[in-house]
């Protein structure tokens, strides 16, 4: 869960890089997982930035979660290798059987759909990953299996 003083370390760890704030962000993600609202104006304040300037920041990058993620986070890749091999068709099975929309977390918090361009998998495409786990030539069946599996 969000810690305040945890996140108060993170900052102390890394206020010295260059352009300190996006470092932060990220190891505030890896960390907790999303950046909580509270992060915001802690760190305007340790970095003598606005709220408005790390809020920007946040809402910028799309891969900052502002929302505390599923228990398991699937990522589909929708680059070209993945698209010529039905990765569209795929995305919208998955949309349609989680009920989420990208960066949406399922109802009962099992998953977190984020979309990805290439996963180095180009050869076994379409490619999809659950939490570490890379999976080859996923079809709609196959997904459901995994997801299936992976649900908890
Ligand atoms: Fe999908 Fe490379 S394009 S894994």
């Amino acid at each position: 869960p969000w810690s305040a003083e945890r996140a108060m370390t993170i900052v102390a760890d890394n206020r010295h890089l260059r352009g300190a704030l996006l470092p932060i962000l990220h190891a505030l993600q890896e960390e907790f997982g999303y950046i909580d609202e509270e992060a915001i104006p802690l760190l305007a304040a340790e970095l003598n930035l606005s709220r408005a300037d790390v809020y920007g920041v946040v809402s910028f990058y799309h891969e900052f979660r502002r929302e505390k993620p599923g228990r398991h986070i699937i990522k589909v890749c929708r680059a070209e290798a993945c698209q010529s091999m039905g990765a569209n068709a795929l995305v919208d099975h998955i949309k349609k059987q989680l009920q989420v929309d990208f960066h949406g977390t399922t109802a009962d918090g099992s998953f977190t759909l984020e979309q990805v361009f290439c996963l180095g998998n180009c050869a076994l495409s379409p490619a999809v990953m659950i939490d570490e786990q890379l999976h080859g030539r996923v079809t709609p069946e196959r997904f459901d299996a995994l997801a299936a599996e992976a649900r908890t």
